[in-house]
């Protein structure tokens, strides 16, 4: 029997809804509204069509949102301005530099620069620190998309074997992280995989859930799923154009050939993609609610 499809369009739609309510509750009670910016550098096309989703989210759920976008050509020093402005603006509360960012300006540094307060994106290394101890406030937002794909459809972690395919510091390392923390929808035990590994397969196949972030088609084939395995997708691959001029896309799955295999599965486009967005604005509310001492 092929797979149960994960859809993220579904179940990130539930979590909006409830968004849109908590938002509702804040600003009634406290009077304050979640402030989101986004700062785009450049003109990146994936970059500019990732920024309009997540601010047409945003206004959706009622925040206030603005979009910074800047040339670029901008100065390394005038984006950290930027970003002190936006740190000392209390109608903010999410700041968001999307990446990457153009080679002549160093990424790390604009990611230190957000006050960690602030950094709905999770990437600053006191929330990764956070993470890592089992006390963050603001889970990276991919990752955070996965746990609760797996929590919204009763996926059990608690004692699983969770293999992870990819090392990446937005993706990989975070999710093993979350997911092996002593913690609801957590409590696996996770594996690492990376382009080192000597026998990939070795480990794919031992795989209760298996979650690939490897950024290249067909890196995961039927062959290295285990029988009635979860299999989460993060994969993104643009391989062309649909009819109507839209980007065509993959995942990091051989899609057909798995499906006959696991139990559950992530579709691209569909699947953990819709997610990523949501968590933003979940983290938003939160660093709102934060900001706010609110508890409801
Ligand atoms: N570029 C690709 N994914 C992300 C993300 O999650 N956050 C930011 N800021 N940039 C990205």
């Amino acid at each position: 029997m092929p797979a149960k499809l994960i859809s993220g369009t579904e179940i990130a739609k539930m979590i909006r809804e409830e968004l849109k309510q908590e938002t509702e509750r804040l600003k009634e009670k406290t009077g304050i509204v979640p402030g989101l910016v986004t700062i785009l550098v450049g003109e990146n096309p994936a970059s500019v069509s990732y920024v309009t989703a997540k601010q047409k989210t945003s206004k959706e759920l009622g925040f206030h949102s603005i979009q910074d976008s800047q040339p670029a050509d901008i100065k390394e020093a005038d984006l950290l301005k930027l970003i002190d402005k936006y740190n000392h603006d209390p109608s903010i509360h999410g700041i968001l530099v999307q990446l990457p960012l153009p080679k002549h300006i160093n990424e790390t540094k604009v990611l230190y620069a957000i006050d960690p307060k602030k950094d709905v994106d999770g990437f600053h290394p006191v929330n990764v620190g956070k993470l890592m101890i089992g006390e963050a406030d603001y889970l990276p937002c991919t990752p955070a998309g996965i746990q609760q794909l797996l929590i919204r459809t009763g996926v059990k972690t608690d004692g699983a074997e969770v293999v992870v395919v990819g090392r990446s510091n937005i993706v990989g390392k975070p999710i093993a992280n979350i997911l092996l923390q002593k913690q609801k929808g957590a409590n696996a035990t996770v594996t690492i995989c990376h382009t080192g590994t000597k026998d990939m397969a070795f480990h794919t196949r031992r795989a209760e859930i298996l979650i690939v972030a490897a950024g290249k088609p067909n890196a995961v084939t039927a062959d290295m799923v285990k029988e009635g395995a979860v299999v989460i997708d993060v994969g993104v691959n643009r391989i062309g154009m649909t009819p109507e001029g839209k980007a065509k896309l993959c995942g990091d799955v051989d899609f057909e050939a798995v499906r006959e295999k696991a139990a559950a599965i992530t579709p691209v486009p569909g699947g953990v993609g819709p997610m990523t967005i949501t968590m933003l604005m979940m983290n938003t509310v939160k660093a709102a609610k934060l900001a706010a001492g609110f508890q409801g």
